[in-house]
């Protein structure tokens, strides 16, 4: 197996809208003429932070800014009193789940879950959980449910971590514990998971109520159903989803601090990425601020291109999750009032064998932001002469020793190529490398930019009352 490559850690990741400036759709002077109100937008953001915390909400309004200073409070008191930091408290608890357990269950939907399925695919091995645990560095397993009602998904799980039909020990490897997450601590997904698996764990700790708490760890808001149920159990360890963050803005707490931290993901690392877009975000000028001019460039693509929908592109395997957590931020803050782009991810190469055709000659409606990674982590792969005394068969004997970045930096370059041609609009965001860093600073530059942006099409990004319809629905429906 090769070994990943110590990395310098503080690279900045950098936008780039070149070739959407050069489909002339969008100009650099649109975007100069627009800094005044992005800069209003973000004064008016960071403003929201301050009002909520003077209790300035005003009546009916519903107001979520408290995650933007989240990393840096974080960081703070983690530095200046480490052991009574919440983050010393979320070390301690994942170190300890690493150490009891072979596997975690993460039950969860919306922002309770896909910031958590984001850091892990990013960041552990991709196939952290096929390999044995000594090659996972004694870190757990993870597996996600309670994110839909699907019944044969949660008997597969099942199966895993069941002992019925299969006699279990009291090894190491058979055992499980479980995160449920749940701001509201009353989300009906969640909810039935958390009572089919708490059952089920019930059994294979043989009814032993210490043991029971111990192995489950709830993340939730200060009241609700799921504090009450905690407190029933006696869970030794409960973490909270602090006021005046909303769900989808909460991969900073504990809702995806605690399941990273027990998989191995170096926490620290990424909240000081976050903080580090923070300061970028706080004080560089429009011209040089990647979240203003990130928002610019969308909204204008937007605005004059009629680029409704934004096609988040990643140029890695390892980012789609990332893409599908910003589909849900992007949705639920702007898809308001009869408003809001739509956005989309892909995975290329991959989607360039899908999607590639509509995005190259379908309706122009499509800003196209690739998200590009500088570096591999690992060794690079290179093409190897074909095995077995085969003689050039597949005609590839010209590519031997090219390396698979180079592959894809000519794919990235010819599909940009391809497009700019056609004057389809795409820009990049470039990460130095996916790193603990590099995506602690993208999270932070999607979330500040999703809130910017609400403010400067004058949507409030906080709150996501259409998703109330279906769930007043389906209780009807349940309970009559
Ligand atoms: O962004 C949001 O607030 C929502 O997507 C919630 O995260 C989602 O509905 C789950 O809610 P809860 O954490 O209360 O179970």
């Amino acid at each position: 197996m090769s070994v990943v490559r110590p990395q310098p850690p503080e690279d900045p990741i950098h936008y780039d809208p070149a070739a959407v400036f050069a489909t002339g759709g969008v100009t650099p002077a649109a975007l100069a003429a627009l800094s005044g109100r992005l800069d209003a937008a973000r004064a008016e953001s960071l403003a929201d932070l301050d009002r909520w915390r003077a209790g300035g909400t005003r009546p009916g309004e519903v107001l979520d800014p408290a995650f933007i200073d989240l990393p840096d409070r974080l960081l703070a008191a983690y530095k200046a009193d480490r052991t009574s930091s919440e983050l010393f408290a979320i070390l301690q608890t994942a170190r300890r789940i690493r150490e009891a357990v072979d596997r975690v269950v993460v039950l969860g939907i919306g922002g309770s879950y896909m910031g958590t399925r984001a850091l892990f695919e990013a960041l552990c091995h991709p196939f952290h959980n096929e390999l044995p645990r000594g090659e996972r560095g004694g870190r757990p397993r993870l597996s996600f449910e309670g994110f839909n009602v699907d019944n044969d998904s949660a008997q597969g799980l099942l199966d895993l971590v069941s002992p019925a039909g299969r006699p279990r020990g009291d090894d190491l490897l058979d055992r499980w514990a479980m995160l449920v997450v749940s701001k509201s601590g009353g989300t009906l997904e969640t909810a039935v998971a958390t009572r089919l698996f708490l059952h089920t764990l019930a059994e294979a700790v043989g009814n032993d109520r210490k043991r029971l708490a111990e192995l489950v760890v709830p993340v939730t808001g200060k009241t609700g159903k799921l504090a009450a149920l905690a407190q029933a159990l006696g869970c030794p360890d409960v973490f909270d989803i602090p006021d005046g963050v909303g769900g989808r803005f909460s991969v900073f707490t504990a809702v995806g601090l605690l399941p990273a931290a027990i998989v191995g993901i170096d926490v620290v690392q990424l909240l000081e990425g976050a903080a580090a877009m923070n300061r970028r975000f706080r004080e560089a000028p429009v011209a040089e601020n990647p979240v203003l001019r990130y928002v610019g460039v969308c909204h204008l693509a937007e605005a004059d291109m009629g680029c409704t929908i934004r096609v988040l592109s990643s140029w890695s395997s390892r980012l789609e999750a990332v893409g599908l957590w910003y589909d849900q931020l992007l949705s639920e803050s702007l898809g308001k009032d009869g408003k809001g782009a739509t956005p989309l991810t892909a995975v290329t190469t991959r989607d360039l064998h899908s999607r590639g055709q509509q995005h190259q000659d379908g309706r122009r409606d499509k800003l196209i932001t690739n998200l590009v990674v500088g570096e591999p982590r690992r060794d690079r792969l290179s093409l190897p002469k074909l095995a077995a005394g085969a003689a050039n068969q597949d005609q590839l004997d010209d590519l031997v020793g090219t390396t698979w970045p180079e592959m894809l930096a000519a794919a990235t370059a010819g599909t940009n190529e391809a497009y700019a041609q056609a004057k389809r609009p795409t820009a990049d965001i470039v990460l130095p490398r996916i790193d603990e860093h590099a995506v602690g600073q993208l999270l932070q530059m999607l979330m500040l930019a999703t809130v910017v942006e609400g403010r400067l099409v004058g949507t409030n990004p906080y709150g996501q009352p259409g998703v109330e319809a279906y769930k007043h629905f389906m209780m009807r429906r349940l309970r009559g």
